[in-house]
């Protein structure tokens, strides 16, 4: 039985017990999780702040050894690590080694910001006066987590969080519990003090009132949240209340633009991808294919032939996509099948809906029966009031429109609201500087895929995809710490701002002959 694990030590109790399953093989229950109440929350925030002081004061090329450490254990483990990814969620093999390996680039990047963490000298406007900027750690970060990077996304919260100490209460997805307990035993082996990172197992309504408490008794400092756009609003809300700025990564409808232009087939190759990699299952993924109306049917005809092709199936084997992240994901994506209206045109598989042996799909890895599969599903001829155009669908399911010059590309992709990641392909330069600057996202891809994004560089969105908030690389390192001014006047007299400067006399009537 996973228990939630506070101030170095699991908890005992639960309030209920959740099976996680092995999304490709249902009858394989991968953890049995004691879930905890609203009262472990508050107490592992109230943990977290008594550990905060020792933590903050530890020096910052301390904490840098230990976030290397845990970059080292996490090379170490990688091949386990990435085996319980697939085993719990269905992630395939190779993404799931890719997924751990971008835990050690987070660790790469934080290791040597332990030795930095550089505030400035700045001149002040008098005499015998020094002006300087220190970076203060937040204090207790509380880090709310989806499963669909049940290790990675995490780690772009806690290894930046700890490195420029603060504390952390971290509560990950039910689903992804044996995920969350590996990295968790992971990292307390690194050398971490009792109480700097607490795990919680909670249900979102346990979550939702332990947060509550938590900040009314001003033991949450900064509040992390990766998950819907639904929820993250009410994170925001809550946060607000608080006089908090959370940071949010949220949803997606993630555009890719194609252009005349574009090499086509490095643009389906993307679109395959982006689109059904991770069974369509990243925030990151293709939302809408928005191609130029003189290409559109050959990039149909190439990319439902690429579709009909990908191999689906078994997550252990080399295939495209495997299942869907867990039961409630698979509900949720067979509502999504059904805003599919008379005037779409639907390709890519053999059927649509559950893949079963009653509803095969060609070339399936594996037996289909035994965990929650979907066909991948495009969905050509979307309007732009489709709910299919303007909402997330989160799962294996692509939708395609056309465009007729740029500017409607734009409008287009910008419509449904929502602002992550995008994509354009074309090779034209022009192409690539007016989509810049017109698309709403806060990732934009030039021959590349919507998803897929590199560990150092910000990452994050606006409108519905968040708040406005950055992780990743340094743009992270103002989420978790707040900048402390320092003036320091030792002139031995009170110099008064504004008002003691000297001033230079110009003669401003000055004119050459
Ligand atoms: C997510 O789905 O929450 O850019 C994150 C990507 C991955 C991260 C996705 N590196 O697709």
């Amino acid at each position: 039985m996973i228990q939630s694990y506070v101030g170095g030590a699991p908890t005992t109790g639960a309030v209920a017990t959740y099976a996680s399953r092995n999304s490709a093989v249902q009858t394989d229950v991968v953890a049995e999780v004691a879930l905890a109440g609203p009262e472990t929350f508050l107490d592992a925030c109230r943990t977290a702040r008594a550990a905060h002081r020792e933590w903050a004061d530890t020096p910052a090329p301390i904490r840098g050894r230990v976030i290397a450490y845990i970059g080292r254990l996490i090379e170490a483990n990688k091949e386990s690590l990435a085996k319980v990814v697939t085993r719990e969620i269905g992630k395939p093999y190779a993404e799931s080694l890719g997924e751990v390996q971008e835990i050690v680039d987070t660790c790469d990047f934080f290791l040597g910001e332990g030795r930095r963490l550089y505030g400035q000298t700045v001149p002040s406007e008098m005499p015998d006066k020094q002006l300087l900027t220190f970076r203060n750690p937040v204090g207790v970060v509380a880090v709310i987590t989806a499963g669909n990077f049940p290790v990675a996304v995490p780690s772009w919260y806690i290894v930046p969080a700890l490195l420029t100490g603060n504390t952390v209460v971290w509560k990950p997805a039910e689903y992804s519990a044996a995920c969350a307990e590996a990295f968790n035993e992971i990292f307390q082996h690194a050398g971490l003090p009792a109480g700097v990172l607490n795990v919680v197992y909670a249900d979102g309504a346990a979550t939702f009132s332990g947060l509550e408490q938590a900040l009314t008794d001003g033991c949450v400092d900064k509040v992390g949240f990766t998950g819907s756009s639904a929820v993250g609003a009410k994170i925001g809300e809550l946060c607000g209340r608080h006089l908090q700025s959370p940071c949010l990564e949220l949803g997606g409808k993630n555009p890719m633009v194609v252009a005349p232009s574009a090499q086509l087939d490095l643009a389906v190759e993307a679109a395959l991808f982006a689109g059904f990699g991770t069974a369509g299952q990243r925030c990151t993924s293709l939302g809408t294919v928005i191609v130029h109306e003189s290409v559109h049917e050959e990039f149909l005809r190439r990319f439902t032939t690429a579709t009909e092709n990908a191999v689906v199936g078994d997550p252990t084997q080399p295939v495209l996509y495997g299942p869907m992240l867990d039961e409630r994901f698979a509900a949720r994506f067979e509502d999504y099948l059904g805003w599919i209206a008379r005037h779409h045109a639907v390709s890519g598989s053999t059927s649509t809906g559950r893949i079963s042996r009653t509803n095969p799909r060609k070339g399936f890895v594996g037996d289909p029966d035994a965990g929650l599969y979907f066909h991948p599903t495009i969905v050509d001829g979307l309007r732009r009031d489709d709910d299919i155009f303007l909402q997330e669908t989160f799962g294996p399911m692509v939708g395609v429109t056309t465009y007729h010059d740029l500017d409607e590309a734009v409008e287009l992709a910008n419509l449904p609201g929502y602002g992550l990641s995008s994509a354009i392909y074309t090779t034209d330069p022009k192409d690539v500087f007016a989509f810049r600057r017109g698309i709403s996202a806060g990732m934009v891809s030039v021959n590349n895929s919507t998803s897929g994004a590199e560990a150092h560089l910000p990452f994050g969105g606006n409108g519905k995809s968040g708040n406005g908030s950055r992780q990743s690389g340094m743009w992270v390192l103002d989420q978790f710490t707040r900048w402390q001014s320092l003036n320091w006047d030792y002139s031995g007299r009170l110099q008064k701002a504004q008002m003691d400067t000297a001033e230079l006399i110009p003669d401003l009537e000055f004119r050459l002959p």
